[in-house]
């Protein structure tokens, strides 16, 4: 199998920043490729929107746009984009660097749309105060769970990743009683176990992945976002699929019984995208499944 992306195993950074680039509209098939090739992989995560791919004409077996969709009084918008940078890293002013250098590099055939900085926070903490990520998969596990496996050459080692921009109301979130907030979440703030009797509202309970039919594990490595004071987070699932991410989102709006996830009680989706991420090879990506 290709290499995949290497930052997509590793865990999340001291610091980051996601770029959101846009294909000028005249660039060509070639000239796209020649500058994705410009790219170092190096402490860098790169998502293909279907955007991009339909710009060049190509498509990739298992992407698609994300369905933008409304229910039981949530909105989950789709905002495209064409070409997605998670920088990690662990000096802001490095990474500032990088970014300029990553616009001059693509500036024959893209322009940079939005930038967002992500950083951890405490021990792996969502900014409600949550930790996040415990029930990710290891090692072979998340290997399985997040990369494109199989006998197709130019596609494993890929990665399918859904970004969603969650913008948190803090203000809304401290006025509940620690009660009620671990009530959201389904564990502990304090010591963070899943404790019984949450309702079924709980973000765990909805999303738990081997609740699912088939079981729907996925590798999360989101983190939070601020600017100015706005503030949530920047929520980053990688698959061999979309198919869990659908499949949990599917039941956090409530469409299987109705019950909507207590996240939505404070927090909402302000952007979200799809991305393929292709393999790499020394330092570069692996667009083979373009070429063809
Ligand atoms: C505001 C956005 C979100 C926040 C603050 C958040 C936070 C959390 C926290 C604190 C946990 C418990 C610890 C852990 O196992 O990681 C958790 C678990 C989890 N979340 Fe989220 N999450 C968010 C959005 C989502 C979305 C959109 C999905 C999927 C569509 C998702 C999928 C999961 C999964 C799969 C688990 C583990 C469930 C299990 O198997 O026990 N989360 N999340």
């Amino acid at each position: 199998m290709n290499q995949f992306q290497p930052g997509i195993l590793q865990l999340i950074p001291a610091q980051a920043c996601y770029l959101n680039f846009e294909v000028s509209p005249q660039a060509e098939t070639q000239a796209v490729i020649a500058a994705l090739k410009l790219i170092k992989t190096k402490n860098t995560v790169v998502g293909i929107g279907q955007s991009l791919l339909d710009h060049i004409g190509k498509s990739i077996s298992g992407m698609k746009s994300m369905p933008a969709q409304s229910a039981n009084g949530i909105t989950i918008p789709s905002t495209p984009v064409d070409l997605w940078f998670w920088l990690r890293g662990d000096d802001r002013g490095e990474l500032l660097h990088r970014a300029r250098s990553i616009c001059q590099q693509l500036s024959t055939a893209f322009t940079l749309k939005s930038t967002f900085d992500g950083f951890c926070y405490a021990d792996y903490r969502d900014i409600s105060g949550y930790i996040d990520g415990t029930e990710n998969p290891e090692d072979d596990d998340a290997i399985a769970a997040a990369i494109v496996s199989g006998s197709d050459d130019s596609l494993g080692g890929s990665s399918f990743v859904a970004v969603q921009r969650w913008q948190h109301d803090l203000d809304r979130f401290e006025s509940f009683s620690l009660k009620h907030q671990d009530d959201i979440i389904g564990r502990r703030r304090e010591d963070n176990v899943e404790f019984d009797g949450s309702p079924d509202s709980a973000h765990v309970k909805r999303t738990a992945q081997e609740s699912f039919e088939p079981e729907a594990f996925m590798l999360r490595r989101s983190m939070p976002w601020s600017k100015d004071l706005e503030t949530g987070l920047m929520f980053v699932a990688f698959g061999a699929s979309f198919y869990s991410f659908e499949t949990q989102l599917n039941r956090m709006i409530g469409n299987e019984d109705g019950i909507t996830d207590g996240l939505f009680e404070f927090s909402e989706v302000r952007e979200g995208a799809y991305f393929w991420c292709p393999p790499v090879a020394d330092n570069q990506l692996l667009l083979s499944a373009l070429e063809d």
